[in-house]
């Protein structure tokens, strides 16, 4: 197959590499073999080939080429919850709300009409990559394996640790540590198994939900499961203030040094949040190569901080970026790329107007909109270690097409004003489900409008 597009996409950070009417051609395992620009030498044979052949993908005109978006961090089983219960504190919403909910999972009736409606909207808005949590549940949560391997999504899946009677309602929480561990390893081996033996798409990751959920024996134990896969890892990191004291007050450490003590800290881990993250804590997760899921809509809610992506970067960490459905209220990517732009402007400007000008923010914290749309392309690639985030030979084509020529959206272009980077700013700002047009996973096409 041959698509013949312009490609816009941001593989090295902060800036945008544009291919006017490239050739993407892509083999039938949805490897990228190679992109042609109209300047090659190869471009009109190639062409002329795919014509041929009838294997030629030909974008509309407004219609662009861009990488499949990756969402590092969604909790499936809060889908219903998605856009309320936002007015209380973390401890308090997860007490309160989010327990209360993740248990009905115990019903795979439930898990399955919620887990199909979840993949389906998720890969409406272009997310071709989402790394999920599930709930305690092995079944329901093997269940989310299935729905993803199904729909065709590429997903790293976790069945969720829950083990420490202290911080986990007798409702919800596993039986015991052994338990968990069990689980985890019976979690881990299906998903490894779940597309045939040549397949990657869906992969399993070791969950412990956080450390306060966690006694150590578990969270030993997970590391020991996740050294002796090599599977991924999520779990949430210095997210809050409440939740970040809590770990300094039971290990006298920040939940990096404690994650690390615990072997969780892999170049195969995501943390999610790291809003309260020290300097010498950025060293260690650099070092050890994990990702982060910045959240920032979840952060406003939750966090009590703004999650200082700008130093983050510029201390080479890799970032991506997390829905954190439903601790954020927006099931899509681009949301969180605005909003992670607007919440680093508000870091860099500050938030008392009755402060002095000079001292009322951070002066060099922010980023623009390609370093977002970095992190929501490569950062999250990178994060979770795969060829995946743009449109280059040798990735998986993982790709949407946006039409920003639709008469019923509010995305808007004009041929003589915007180039092509205009262009991608506008789609960051303003384009939403409606335009997009196709998704693509690993070669398939997904979604046709
Ligand atoms: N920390 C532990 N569990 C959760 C969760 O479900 N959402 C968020 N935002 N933080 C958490
Ligand atoms: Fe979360």
């Amino acid at each position: 197959m041959i698509v013949k597009g312009t490609i816009i996409h941001t593989p090295v950070l902060g800036s945008v590499e544009i291919i006017h009417d490239g050739l993407v051609a892509v083999d039938d395992d949805g490897q990228i073999l190679h992109v042609h620009r109209t300047e090659s030498g190869e471009y009109e044979t190639c062409l002329a080939a795919a014509r041929a052949d009838d294997q030629l993908i030909e974008l509309q005109r407004g219609q662009y080429l861009l990488p499949g978006l990756v969402d590092l961090h969604v909790h499936a089983p809060q889908w219903p919850q998605l856009g309320k219960a936002l007015h209380l504190p973390l401890y308090d919403w997860l007490q309160q709300y989010t327990f209360p909910l993740e248990a009905r999972y115990a019903d795979l009736g439930f898990a399955r009409t919620v887990y199909t409606s979840l993949v389906e909207n998720l890969l409406a808005n272009g997310t071709t990559t989402v790394m999920y949590f599930g709930t305690i549940h092995l079944e329901a949560t093997k269940l989310l394996a299935d729905v993803c391997q199904e729909q065709g999504q590429r997903a790293i899946v976790g069945k969720v640790v829950m083990d420490n009677p202290d911080q986990c309602p007798d409702f919800y929480r596993d039986e015991s540590c052994a338990v968990s561990l069990d689980e985890t390893r019976a979690f881990v081996d299906y998903v490894s198994g779940i597309g045939g033996k040549d397949s990657d798409r869906v992969l399993p990751a070791v969950t412990p939900r956080f450390i306060p959920s966690c006694t150590d024996e578990a969270l030993l134990g997970l590391g020991n499961i996740a050294q002796e896969y090599a599977c991924h890892v999520q779990t949430h990191c210095s997210e809050s203030d409440w939740e970040h004291d809590y770990v300094l007050d039971r290990h006298g450490l920040n939940d990096t040094q404690s994650l690390d003590q615990f072997g969780l800290l892999t170049d195969k881990t995501v943390l999610a949040h790291a809003n309260l993250i020290s300097p010498a804590d950025m060293t260690t997760i650099r070092d050890r190569e994990c990702g982060i899921a910045h959240c920032p809509l979840s952060n406003i809610y939750f966090s009590n901080a703004v999650f200082p992506a700008r130093k983050a970067l510029d201390a080479g960490l890799t970032v991506g970026l997390g829905t954190d459905i439903s601790g954020g209220p927006r099931a899509d990517i681009l949301s969180n790329c605005q909003a992670a732009v607007n919440a680093s402007r508000s870091l860099e400007e500050g938030v008392d107007a009755n402060a002095d000008a000079a001292t009322r923010g951070m002066p060099d914290s922010r980023i623009d909109y390609l370093e977002a749309f970095w992190m929501a392309t490569v950062g999250g690639a990178r994060a979770l270690d795969l060829q995946i985030g743009q449109i280059s030979a040798g990735y998986r084509f993982d790709a949407i097409v946006v039409d920003t020529e639709l008469p019923d959206s509010n995305l808007t272009t004009w041929d003589d004003l915007d180039t092509a980077e205009d262009i991608l700013q506008k789609i960051i700002y303003n384009a939403d489900r409606r335009n997009i047009a196709q998704v693509w996973v690993q070669g398939k096409l997904l979604k046709s409008r």
